[in-house]
C-alpha cells in the first residue's frame, strides 16, 4: 500500500486492496472517535441513552452530514446500511396487485430480492429496463421513459451501479417520474463521498446512502433521506418508544414523528453513527477532493494497463463511470477461482459475472498507490495466461 495516506488505515499492508467499494475502509482517527463514543456510553449508559441526550447527539450528526449531502438535517435519519434503509422504503409502500416497480438491469442483487419479496406479497410486478450501453444521459432517460406506463407506481434506481460501476444520470427521469406521481427511490449506496450530491435539488421521494463506504465512516452507518411530504408514510422496522400513531404530530422526544420513530428503536449502539462527523473531518483535513481526483486518475491508469492485458475495454469512460470505481471486463474465466487466486497472491478485488460476462471491479481509494495497480496487472497477466 504505497500511498502516504495508507498509514492512516488499518488495512493489511500485505495486500493490494482494490476493493474499497464492498465495505469501505475506516481511517484510524475515525475508529478512535468511534471507540471514544462507545466508552462514553459505557461510563454512564443511563444518562447517555436518555432521549434528550440521544436526540441531541443525532441532531448534531445530521447537522454536520446534511451539507455534505445537499440535504436538510431534519430530512435525514440513521439506518445501519443501505439495504436496511431501502427495505424500510420498499416495505412501507402501499403497493397493490398490478402496480409496477420500474427498475434497471444494473441493480444490486440484494435489492432485487427485496423488490421481488415485496412484489410477491403485494401482487405488484417488477419491470426491468435494460440500460442502453455505452451509457449516455439521453438514451438512459429515453429507455426508462419508454418503460413507464399508467401502472408504474415506483421508480427504483441506483445512483452508482454495483455490478457495472456506472454513475447513472438520473436527475431528468427522477423529475419526470415525480411529475407523473411515481414514487422515486434511489439506492445511493456508493454515492456519498464519491459523487457530488444535492438531495434537495434531486427531489427523489426517498434516497438511501451509505456513510461506511466512500465517506469512510465506521461500518453500520447509512442514512435514509425522505422528502418532507413523504416522511409520514414510512414505517420504521421496529415500533418502540419513538413511535406515535399520528404521523403528522410532533414526535414524543422533541423531534418530528419521522425522526423520533427512527431514532428510538430499543437499545442499540449508536457509536458508529456518532463518528460520522469524525469521518467528514478526516476527509476535510486531508483535502479529500484532491485525493479523490488523484484516485480517479490512478484508477484510469490501472484500467488502461488491465485492458492491455485483457484486450477488453472498460465498460465505461471517465465521464460515465463512478469516479473511483471501474468495471473491467475479463476474458472468459472462472471468476470465483480467479478471485481466490488473486487473494492468495495478495490482491483483493471482486471478480464476478454480470449478465453472463466476467468482470473485475476496480476501486481506488486514497490509501492506494501505483504499486497496487502494478500488482493487479502482473497477477492478472499471470493468471489469465
Ligand atoms: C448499489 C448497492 N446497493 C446496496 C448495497 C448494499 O449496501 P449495504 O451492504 O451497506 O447495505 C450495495 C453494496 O455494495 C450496493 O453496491
Amino acid at each position: 500500500m504505497p500511498s502516504d495516506l495508507a498509514r492512516h488505515f488499518l488495512l493489511d499492508p500485505g495486500f493490494a486492496f482494490l476493493n474499497h467499494g464492498s465495505y469501505g475502509a475506516c481511517p484510524r482517527p475515525v475508529m478512535e472517535d468511534y471507540r471514544r463514543w462507545q466508552e462514553r456510553l459505557e461510563r454512564q449508559p443511563v444518562a447517555f441513552m436518555e432521549p434528550a441526550h440521544l436526540a441531541d447527539c443525532f441532531t448534531e450528526v445530521a447537522r454536520v452530514l446534511g451539507p455534505e449531502l445537499g440535504a436538510e438535517a431534519d430530512d435525514l435519519v440513521w439506518v445501519t446500511n443501505a439495504t436496511a434503509g431501502l427495505n424500510v422504503v420498499a416495505r412501507s409502500l402501499d403497493l397493490r396487485p398490478g402496480d409496477e416497480v420500474l427498475t434497471t438491469d444494473h441493480e444490486y442483487a440484494a435489492l432485487e430480492k427485496t423488490w421481488a419479496f415485496v412484489a410477491a406479497r403485494t401482487g405488484a410486478v417488477v419491470r426491468t429496463v435494460a440500460v442502453p450501453l455505452p451509457l449516455a444521459a439521453e438514451s438512459f432517460t429515453d429507455a426508462l421513459r419508454a418503460g413507464m406506463s399508467g401502472r408504474t407506481r415506483v421508480l427504483f434506481l441506483s445512483h452508482v451501479s454495483s455490478p457495472t460501476a456506472l454513475f447513472l444520470p438520473l436527475a431528468t427521469i427522477v423529475a419526470e417520474a415525480r411529475a407523473r406521481g411515481i414514487v422515486t427511490v434511489v439506492d445511493g449506496a456508493h454515492a456519498p463521498g464519491q459523487v457530488p450530491l444535492d438531495l434537495t435539488a434531486l427531489g427523489a421521494d426517498y434516497y438511501v446512502g451509505n456513510c461506511h463506504k466512500w465517506l469512510m465512516a465506521p461500518k453500520g452507518t447509512a442514512f435514509l433521506h425522505a422528502r418532507r411530504d413523504r416522511q409520514s408514510l414510512l414505517l420504521p422496522p421496529v415500533i418502540s418508544h419513538g413511535w406515535i400513531e399520528d404521523r403528522d404530530a410532533p414526535g414524543p422526544f422533541g423531534g418530528t414523528a419521522f425522526q423520533d420513530a427512527f431514532r428510538f428503536q430499543g437499545t442499540r449502539d449508536p457509536a458508529a453513527w456518532l463518528a460520522v462527523p469524525a469521518a467528514l473531518a478526516f476527509r476535510a483535513e486531508h483535502g479529500w477532493t484532491t485525493v479523490s481526483a488523484a484516485c480517479q486518475r490512478l484508477a484510469w491508469e490501472i484500467a488502461g494497463e488491465v485492458a492491455a492485458v485483457t484486450r477488453l475495454a472498460p465498460l465505461a469512460t471517465p465521464e460515465t463511470s463512478a469516479p473511483q470505481m471501474i468495471a473491467l471486463p475479463l476474458p472468459d474465466c472462472d471468476t470465483g477461482a480467479l478471485h481466490r487466486e488473486l487473494r492468495a497472491a495478495g490482491v483483493e478485488i471482486p471478480c464476478y459475472r454480470w449478465q453472463g460476462r466476467p468482470f473485475a471491479r476496480l476501486s481506488v481509494q486514497g490509501y492506494n498507490g501505483p504499486d497496487d495497480g502494478a500488482r493487479l496487472v502482473a497477477e492478472l497477466a499471470r493468471l489469465l495466461r
